[in-house]
């Protein structure tokens, strides 16, 4: 391959997972084109600029999810994109508007991007977990057939529903339109997302993961039955997706499941220091795990390298490196 055709975009470029797969893609020799909102704001760029190879093979472009066409000059000549970017806010207070409709509106629009430019070979969309679980009645497992109930989650209106139901209808809208344009589309299911990290700030799903730490009880019903995978994990899945001629479809990416509990001792055993709490209220200690089938994207043949205890020593001392979190915290803020 020439250098060229190794160039690709990485739109949500700044994010907890968009730097990772930028650091692991100028690794491996690709030429990146990182979209973000803002390439004037040092704090969200700074991480990026400063990587490896980021002098001679990284460029960022400024384009919004919500700003028709923004996009184009991006993609035009990549061979291929990794569609990461998406809003997260779940305080919003215009869910429509600030979450839905840019998630739909801006795949889309990334998708007629591609067909613009002519030169996409394939395109690699980060999904998430939320559109395939978010279900009254939980299942025991899930593969890449599930997916979420729309009306369930619009009834209920549960912490996090805008953005279930904008990846949900945003995945959903993405396949009918890469089918009728005969774009080669990927989707990635990650579930929690865990690990060491580049950005500055708290990565959102590291306030979910962190919870049992923090004292964040809002998000211990997310993980008390939760499944994960590794951010280094996830970000190399998403480089063998787009270079395995032989991928097509959904793929589950969840290397290991694990209830609260479960998790709980686990951060106990290894850091005795945060006070993790042995009982959740509200939560019953004898729920079953719930998997998350990564049998396709294991039968492709890629492996995993890590493990819950990795995802989460490299999550803590990161967060304790950047000052995110503190050494220690007295028995009386966990319980
Ligand atoms: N982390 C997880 O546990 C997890 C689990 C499942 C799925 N996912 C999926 O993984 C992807 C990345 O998540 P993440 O954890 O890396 O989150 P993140 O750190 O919040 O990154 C998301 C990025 O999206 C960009 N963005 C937000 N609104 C945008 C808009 N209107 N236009 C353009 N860019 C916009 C932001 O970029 P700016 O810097 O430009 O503002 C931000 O850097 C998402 O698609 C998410 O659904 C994540």
């Amino acid at each position: 391959m020439g250098s060229e055709s190794k160039t690709v975009c990485v739109t949500g470029a700044s994010g907890f997972i968009g730097s990772w797969l930028v650091m692991r893609l100028l690794e491996r020799g690709y030429t990146v084109r990182a979209t973000v909102r803002d390439p004037g704001n040092a704090k969200k760029v700074q991480h990026l600029v400063e990587l490896p190879k980021a002098k001679t093979h990284l460029t960022l472009w400024k384009a919004d999810l919500s700003v028709e066409g923004s996009f184009d000059e991006a993609i035009q000549g990549c061979t291929g994109v990794f569609h990461v970017a998406t809003p997260m806010d779940f305080e919003s207070t215009d869910p429509e508007n600030e979450v839905i409709r840019p998630t739909i509106n801006g795949v889309l629009d990334i998708l007629k991007s591609c067909v613009k430019a002519e030169t996409v070979r394939r395109v690699v969309f980060t999904s998430s977990a939320g559109t395939v679980d978010v279900q009254e009645t939980p299942k025991a497992m899930y593969d890449e057939t599930c997916w979420s109930d729309l009306d369930f989650i619009l009834a209920k209106k549960m912490t996090g529903w805008m953005y279930f139901v904008s990846k949900t209808l945003a995945e959903k809208e993405a396949w009918k339109f890469a089918k009728e344009n005969k774009i080669d589309f990927i989707s990635i299911i990650p579930p929690l997302v865990v690990g060491p990290f580049l950005m500055a700030s708290m990565p959102p799903s590291l306030i979910t993961a962190l919870s049992p730490i923090t004292g964040t009880e809002s998000h211990y019903h997310i993980i008390k039955q939760g499944q994960f995978i590794h951010l280094d994990d996830l970000c190399l899945a998403h480089i063998y997706l787009f270079e395995n001629p032989k991928a097509q479809g959904r793929y589950i990416c969840s290397s290991d499941e694990a209830t609260i509990y479960e998790l709980a001792k686990l951060l106990s055993e290894k850091y005795p220091e945060y006070n993790v709490p042995s009982k959740f209220k509200g939560i019953d200690e004898n729920l079953q795990k719930i998997v998350f089938s990564s049998k396709k994207l294991t039968d492709l043949g890629f492996e995993f390298k890590y493990s819950l205890e990795d995802m989460f020593t490299g999550a803590i001392e990161t967060c304790r490196a950047k000052g995110l979190i503190p050494v220690s915290y007295e028995p009386s803020v966990s319980c």
